[in-house]
């Protein structure tokens, strides 16, 4: 993987077309968790100290190449300038005469957000025409969105093909970061998935069982590895459907030498409530009208040993139900562990997908993993073994 990065680039005065992921949390016109904001403040920093014009794309939602005024990128151009403390000018359109009078009248270093680039049909479509359109705003390309990376639309993917196109540091840091992770990772790897479904990560289980040495299972999708072998769950979760599709991929994993680590033991409870009555029971005492919420202790114990046995973590779901208290003693358990490890400098550790991040954060140790990506799909089709085209298209 080799790309050109910020280091590579001629700025000084130059209009720099700079795709970010501004996809942030919103509620009632207020930005209510800045973190992707402030992952690409170092990048537009550093093009704006350069002497470029920071001209800068982003999507909001889902608008389906519509105007849509809820998905205005307008509220967020106030709350990424006040965490970057200059001015960030705004425009009504991405293309056309608004953009280029307002690029036109940039000064270098100056920043200005271009509304949503979705409200454009030729987006998502990654349509030439649109793409030229774009462009004429520009002279070079810096795409700092991983997490739009899985994307093949026209600010993500064309652009790169029209002008000099970088990779930014936020970029730039999350492919050094995944490459260290599972490309040439220090073995041996672990990984931890967890998760409701197995249905939503079969490619990943697939692709991971064939490149790491430990794989942990937990969260809901646990229960249809652990029906497959015939142990009763009871009412919890399970895609019962998919007990063929575990029993392969378990195959696969013992072909391969990956040790798949499953739960040994159930902490269940009759409601899916915050609070609710609970007991820990091994897996052969699993109640008809219980569910399996978390894991129990012991495999908690489990999954604290094979962490302390890898030099490399990749982790991507909860492995219980985290979001409701006090199922969320596993996930919180591991990950601090992890963290301490990292900390001691034996564990590079990468974590990434939405509930993940979440699960981090509720820990209180998001800050303490090697890396913590902010993407969701990107880096799951990351970890599927997929082509990224926005990656792709900077190589
Ligand atoms: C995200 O929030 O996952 C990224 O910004 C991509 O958004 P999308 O799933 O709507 O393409
Ligand atoms: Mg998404």
């Amino acid at each position: 993987m080799t790309f050109k990065t910020l280091d590579d680039a001629d700025l000084k005065g130059k209009r720099v077309l700079t795709r970010v992921d501004l996809n942030v949390p919103m509620d009632a016109g207020m930005v209510t968790d800045h973190t992707r904001i402030d992952r690409v403040l170092p990048t537009i920093r550093e093009i704006s100290e350069k002497g470029g014009k920071v001209i800068l794309m982003a999507h909001f939602g889902r608008p389906k190449g519509k105007a849509v005024p809820e998905m205005s990128l307008r509220p967020v151009a106030l709350a990424l300038s006040e965490r970057i403390g200059t001015p960030v000018g705004f425009v009504e359109d991405c293309i056309g005469p608004a953009a280029k009078s307002a690029v036109d009248g940039m000064s270098d270093g100056e920043i200005l957000l271009l509304e949503n680039t979705r409200f454009h049909s030729g987006e998502e479509k990654n349509d030439p025409e649109f793409v030229a359109a774009l462009a004429e705003n520009g002279d070079v390309f810096v795409n700092d969105a991983f997490s739009a990376a899985h994307r093949a639309h026209a600010s993500t993917e064309g652009l790169a093909h029209r002008m000099p196109a970088f990779a930014g540091r936020t970029m730039q840091a999350e492919l050094e970061a995944l490459q260290l992770a599972l490309s040439t990772p220090e073995r041996p790897v672990l990984a931890v998935v967890g998760g409701a479904k197995v249905s939503s990560k079969i490619d990943l289980l697939e692709n991971l069982v064939a490149r790491v040495d430990m794989l942990v299972i937990g969260g809901g999708m646990a229960n249809t590895f652990l029906a497959a072998e015939g142990v009763n769950v009871g009412k919890s979760l399970c895609e019962h459907d998919l007990k063929d599709t575990a029993r392969a991929i378990k195959a696969a994993a013992e072909k391969s030498g990956c040790e798949i680590v499953l739960p040994v033991d159930a902490v269940i409870a009759r409601e899916f409530k915050a609070g609710a009555a609970n007991e820990t029971v091994p897996l052969d005492a699993i109640p008809q009208d219980a569910m399996i919420l978390d894991v129990g202790p012991a495999s908690i114990e489990r999954v604290a040993a094979k962490i302390d046995t890898a030099k490399t973590l990749v982790w991507n779901g909860p492995l219980g139900a985290f979001e409701i208290e006090p199922f969320d003693k596993a996930t919180v358990a591991a990950a601090r562990h992890a963290a301490e490890r990292t900390k001691a400098g034996e564990l590079k550790s990468v974590a990434g997908g939405g509930d993940t991040v979440s699960a981090l954060n509720h820990a209180g140790v998001a800050d303490d993993f090697s890396y913590v990506s902010t993407a969701g799909g990107a880096f799951l089709e990351w970890l599927e073994g997929k082509e990224l085209p926005g990656v792709t298209a900077l190589e």
